[in-house]
């Protein structure tokens, strides 16, 4: 709390444990009211620490003690302390077993963190320091050790009891209750571990691993929801298989099992065959389903089964490390998601996810290295940087070692490290060790933050045929981070002629029509000989680094890298330039009346070209998102940018009226639902083009959004059409939205997951006034501030994607999330302070929203028992930088 000011934790102070765990046993008798968690744990000192005399202690968070006793005498109550989250006992011996009962109350429990209930069921999350709220116990990933969990619970209303590992016994009590035993052979840090109860229905189903062994595959949701579970086992079962195939990783339990809770604080979590899944992330069906929504659940089912190799077998020393496992993991199940779907544009929209919200961060007062090196509450560092920068910089090491060295590598690291608790340094060494290759200067990347920027020059001599490309890098400060040494940075690299590629030859390599240069200078000059005519350099492509770059391409440059580059990515990025110098002169007031010229040439080509990839062709319709105009501007004024995205896309859609309904219309369906690349790239193309034309507002468009959600036989296409009503029309009431908001409402009042879909329709609508809706649907009877998603889905929608509402010229955007975090922090601190994000970057805004956002974080400040999370958000969003 804000009186005994939050204490920094930091790397340069990791010190082994002078404890170790051998076994723990666990018994829970689950209760309405208290739950009694006893323990029993087989202690004994760390032979790697010369700290013979050392005390123990244990983190223990709101536990209320009952009985405490070592070796089987019970302690005496000046025999140990407890106070602080910590119970300290003095005096022990060397190798000990330590029980004790405790009293917890998971009813009361609305942080979400340890044991708690949503809609009726036990369940747990553990991970950073949940664990401690469940049982006293060094609660640290260092210190691995095997489970038995005994659950025991009513049988009526719990019918399922489950926890990690295997099911080894059960029985009946004759008070109505029963148990159920669970052993996870697996040693594994008290972050893994997990617990549910309830009343839960399951899809069953079986998986035979290469080496012949059969697991068996459960996903446990309430009753109601068993016809959501297929698309998930499927998903589950191809990521299985694939990581066998790509990985060469087996799995390592006879049973694995997904549980879907309501009320969840993130996306899902791995536990030790046990996965517990926010339903958002798991249950699919296509009509409350959208495609985007398909694919996300298909990626996060993989990533947390991906976990079971990278994070539980070899796991992270400490919680500075957490790129080691989540860096690593998005990075496998990105290629997971590229290798089974549409490979360019999953990395486009990887791309487009690190150019605004990562660069954000790490442009923001919070910005981070990937592997921290301090930090107050280690709930705020499950960040962007931490994981998808952090999954760049591992596709570098591959981009610089190649595939193959690369596979060697991660197998060499499970290798050596199976079962340790292991850091980011172990990961580069396995693969410099299995590459030959020296990575001392790529670690920069995990220590120093904030984005890099390349600015490159060419100069070619058409006497000689040769061409020069030069680059620079530098890098910004960022807190505590005043200068940074230049970075080892793969620039993937094409030449684009007139006619297409050309290949070339540098430093005496075999001619290719691409190449990975290696910038480590802070100045770096390139030269390429025999080369024809002036090329266009095709630079980053693939997005071959996480940085922002320059280079003085003109218009046509830039058209003949959309039409002739062979790198799709490229292609994609070429036209996103294109676009950002328009929205950046509108923005500098220099827009023209109608469309840029050029665009509108380029979009009409798209629009009619029907042998391209309709997948392709929606993203490159998308202009740059006014976050990343941000990002790249000076000083951001959030107003004038969204009137100049505004404005371009409406005059496009004003001079491309004809093609955008000829290719709605070409892209009708043509068969029954389903969620593969061809049809959800003919969806999404064929939603864009509804999107543009409800820009224009006339009956016919109007009546076109109003049919196709009417007619709809899936979400993805119902939610484009509502939101065409909602957001795109420039008079909703006038185009029907109210009518079909109702009929939606109607629809979907008792599926959660799509009645958020519907809040967030609205909390978006780009308007000013959208503010009073967003109060009003705060009191809608479904409206719940306890319940994670719905918070998410009405109040993080309106701050972080309606810049109209929430950066209201008066102020009263950013005083509403002030409200509302004020309100929440006491109930869930770690939600709240995720809800801070869009206000902490209040110095790069305009000075009218800078001193709104401020005077809002100041507001926030004072108050009287902030928790350490929003402390630690809103005081470093205040410090003045460099000082
Ligand atoms: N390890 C989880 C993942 O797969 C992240 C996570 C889930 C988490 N729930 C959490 C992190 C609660 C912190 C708190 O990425
Ligand atoms: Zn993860």
């Amino acid at each position: 709390m804000k009186d005994a000011q939050p204490r920094v934790t930091r790397l340069s102070e990791y010190r082994p444990p002078d404890f170790l765990v051998d076994t723990v046993e666990l018994r829970f008798e689950l209760g309405d009211t208290s739950t009694l968690v006893r323990s029993r744990l087989a202690l004994r000192r760390n032979p790697a620490v010369d700290n013979l005399d050392a005390g123990l202690q244990l983190n223990g968070q709101g536990l209320v003690l009952e009985s405490l006793s070592i070796d089987g005498r019970r302690l005496q109550p000046g025999e140990f302390r407890h106070e602080d989250d910590l119970l300290r006992i003095a005096s022990v011996p060397a190798q000990f077993v330590l029980e004790s009962e405790v009293r917890i109350e998971p009813h009361k429990n609305t942080a979400l963190e340890g044991l708690y209930r949503s809609r009726g069921m036990f369940c747990t999350q553990c991970e950073p320091e949940g664990f401690r709220r469940i049982t006293f116990f060094p609660d640290r990933p260092d210190v691995l050790a095997r489970f038995t969990t005994e659950i025991v619970a009513p049988r009526e209303g719990f019918p399922v009891l489950l926890s990690n590992g295997n099911e080894t016994a059960r029985g009946e009590l004759p008070d109505g209750r029963h148990w159920v035993r669970w052993e996870d052979p697996f040693p594994k840090p008290s972050y893994l571990f997990a617990l549910v109860a309830g009343d839960l229905a399951s899809l069953d189903d079986s998986f035979v691993t290469r080496s012949g062994r059969e697991v068996a595959l459960r996903i446990f949701v309430e009753a109601k929801d068993l016809d959501k579970c297929a698309f998930g086992m499927e998903a589950l079962k191809q990521s299985m298989r694939w990581d066998e195939e790509v990985y060469g990783r087996e799995y390592d339990l006879d049973i694995f099992m997904i549980v879907a809770v309501d009320d969840f604080n993130m996306g899902a979590m791995e536990n030790k065959g046990l996965n517990v899944f926010n339903t958002s992330c798991v249950l699919a069906h296509q009509d409350i389903t959208t495609d985007a929504g398909f694919l996300r659940i298909a990626g996060i089912v993989a990533h947390e089964y991906f976990h079971n190799w990278s994070g539980n077998r070899v796991t992270c020393r400490d919680w500075f490390q957490l790129s080691l496992k989540e860096g690593f993991t998005v990075f496998r199940d990105a290629q997971f998601s590229a290798d089974t779907g549409a490979s360019v544009v999953r990395r486009i929209e990887n791309v487009a996810l690190l150019r605004t919200a990562q660069f954000a961060e790490d442009g923001g007062p919070m910005a981070h290295p990937v592997r921290p090196d301090s930090y107050l509450e280690i709930n705020n560092f499950y960040t962007l940087t931490v994981y998808e920068k952090g999954a760049e910089l591992v596709r570098m090491i591959r981009e610089l070692i190649g595939a193959d060295t690369f596979r060697r590598g991660s197998d060499l690291y499970f290798e050596r490290h199976d079962g340790q608790a292991v850091t980011t340094e172990d990961f580069v060494r396995a693969m410099e060790d299995a590459s030959g290759r020296d990575l001392g200067q790529f670690r920069l990347w995990y220590t120093q933050a904030g984005t890099p920027h390349l600015a490159f020059r060419d100069d070619y001599d058409p006497s000689t045929g040769s061409y020069r490309l030069h680059v620079s890098q530098s890098c910004p400060p960022t807190p505590g981070q005043p200068y940074k040494a230049p970075m080892h940075i793969p620039v993937r690299l094409g030449l684009v002629g007139s006619a297409g590629e050309i290949s070339f030859a540098s430093g005496g390599g075999v001619p290719a029509t691409e190449q990975v240069l290696e910038l480590t200078q802070a100045e770096s000059t390139f030269v390429f000989h025999g080369i024809p005519e002036r090329p266009v350099p095709s630079l980053l492509r693939g997005f071959s680094a996480p940085v922002k770059s320059s280079f003085d391409y003109s218009s046509s440059d830039l058209e003949r890298l959309m039409r002739l580059d062979s790198d799709g990515f490229a292609r994609w990025d070429a036209g996103q330039t294109l676009a950002l110098r328009v929205l950046q002169a509108r923005v500098a007031g220099q827009g023209a009346a109608g469309a840029d010229a050029g665009l509108e040439g380029a979009f009409r080509a798209l629009l009619r070209d029907e042998a391209a990839d309709p997948a392709t062709v929606a993203q490159m319709l998308v202009l740059p998102a006014e976050t990343y105009l941000g990002e790249l501007a000076e000083l951001i004024d959030p107003l004038a940018i969204h009137a100049a995205r505004q404005a371009e896309r409406r005059a496009l859609a004003a001079s491309l009226r004809s093609e955008l309904l000829a290719c709605y219309r070409r892209l009708a369906p043509d068969a029954d639902y389903r969620v593969d690349p061809d049809q959800v790239g003919r969806r999404s193309l064929r939603n864009a083009c509804l999107h543009y034309l409800s820009l224009l507002g006339d009956d016919e468009c109007r009546a076109l959004a109003r049919e196709q959600y009417l007619t709809a036989v899936n979400m993805t296409d119902r939610l484009a059409a509502l939101t065409a009503l909602v957001q795109g029309d420039p008079d909703p009431a006038a185009g029907g939205a109210p009518a079909i908001l109702r009929d939606f409402e109607q629809r979907w009042r008792k599926e959660a997951l799509a009645l958020n879909l519907w809040f967030s329709v609205q909390a978006q609508r780009p308007h000013a006034d959208t503010l009073d809706d967003v109060r009003a649907l705060l009191s809608h009877p479904d409206f719940e501030l306890r319940n994670p998603n719905r918070v998410r889905a009405l109040i993080g929608a309106f701050c972080s994607a309606n810049a109209p509402g929430f950066h209201r010229v008066d102020g009263a955007g950013y005083r509403f999330l002030g409200e509302q975090v004020a309100l929440l922090d006491p109930m869930n601190p770690q939600v709240a302070a995720r809800l801070l994000a869009p206000l902490t970057r209040w110095r790069r805004h305009a000075p009218l929203h800078a001193e709104a956002m401020r005077s809002t974080l100041e507001s926030l400040r004072d108050l009287p028992a902030l928790s350490p999370d929003c402390f630690e958000v809103v005081s470093k969003s205040l410090a003045v930088p460099g000082a």
